[in-house]
């Protein structure tokens, strides 16, 4: 089937600002996003930019806009669009490096902020092995373990873009998975991260972040459960 793919280029070297660019491509309606953007660069353009790696949506490295969603491309069939028109362009509210390129510096700030590791200085329990836990403490963090930085979810967020001092929901989401286990003694310090003035509160409940995930977390859900943890003072 014959596609027409407008994709928003950025060549610092030689504009100003974006521009959209288009492409006739031929291509199967079971081809991903991300083989039309390869064979773009393969066959008509070669300075044609943009990130990718496992092609499977596990790396979270191909996060764009594809007709105005945040979307993986190499999770998105042809088919499943609305049209054979597709717009692509880079994430909203991180500098465009080149093409669909951003600065992703920025947003791994604001994940390093909220100290996104396990925090406990007791020496390993017994045999000095492992921190044990039961299948329900397990349970507890389970949906937020499943992020892998693709950053769709602080990109689609009004708030973030408002302002992008903003901690923003993947930072939250981190933060969670590390607060709500049982094993991590951590949490108060992240809580008084996160109850400053850029942290959750800055969160207006507008639920963007949680449609556009692509492991389908249920982000909006985890904020308030961080929002709930720092008004009651109660982790549980
Ligand atoms: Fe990506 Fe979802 Fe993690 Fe946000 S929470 S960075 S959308 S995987
Ligand atoms: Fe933004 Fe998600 Fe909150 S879109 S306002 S972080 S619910
Ligand atoms: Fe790894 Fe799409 S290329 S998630």
């Amino acid at each position: 089937m014959q596609y027409q793919v407008k994709i928003l280029r950025f060549l610092p070297e030689q504009d100003d600002r974006p521009h959209f660019a288009t492409f006739e491509v031929e291509a199967d309606p079971a081809d991903r996003v991300l083989d039309v953007l390869e064979q773009i660069r393969g066959e008509q353009d070669g300075t044609l930019s943009f990130r990718r790696s496992c092609a499977h949506g596990v790396c979270g490295s191909d996060a764009m806009r594809i007709n105005g969603r945040n979307v993986l491309a190499c999770k998105v069939l042809l088919q499943d669009l609305d049209s054979t028109a597709i717009v692509v362009e880079p994430l909203l509210g991180l500098r465009v490096i080149k093409d669909l390129i951003v600065d992703m510096e920025p947003f791994f700030d604001h994940y390093k902020s909220v100290l996104p590791y396990l925090i406990n200085d007791d020496p390993l329990p017994g045999d000095g092995k492992e921190r044990l836990q039961n299948p329900a403490d397990r349970d507890r963090f389970d949906d937020t373990t499943k992020c892998i930085l693709c950053a769709a979810c602080t990109t689609a967020c009004p708030s973030f873009w408002a302002n992008d001092e903003y901690v923003g929901p993947a930072a939250i989401v981190n933060a969670h998975r590390f607060i709500f286990d049982s094993r991590d003694q951590g949490a108060e310090i992240r809580l008084s991260i996160l109850n400053e003035q850029m942290g959750v509160w800055r969160c207006r409940t507008v639920f963007n972040c949680t449609e556009a995930c692509p492991r389908d977390i249920k982000v909006t859900q985890a904020i308030g459960e961080v929002k709930r943890a720092i008004q009651t003072g109660r982790v549980e």
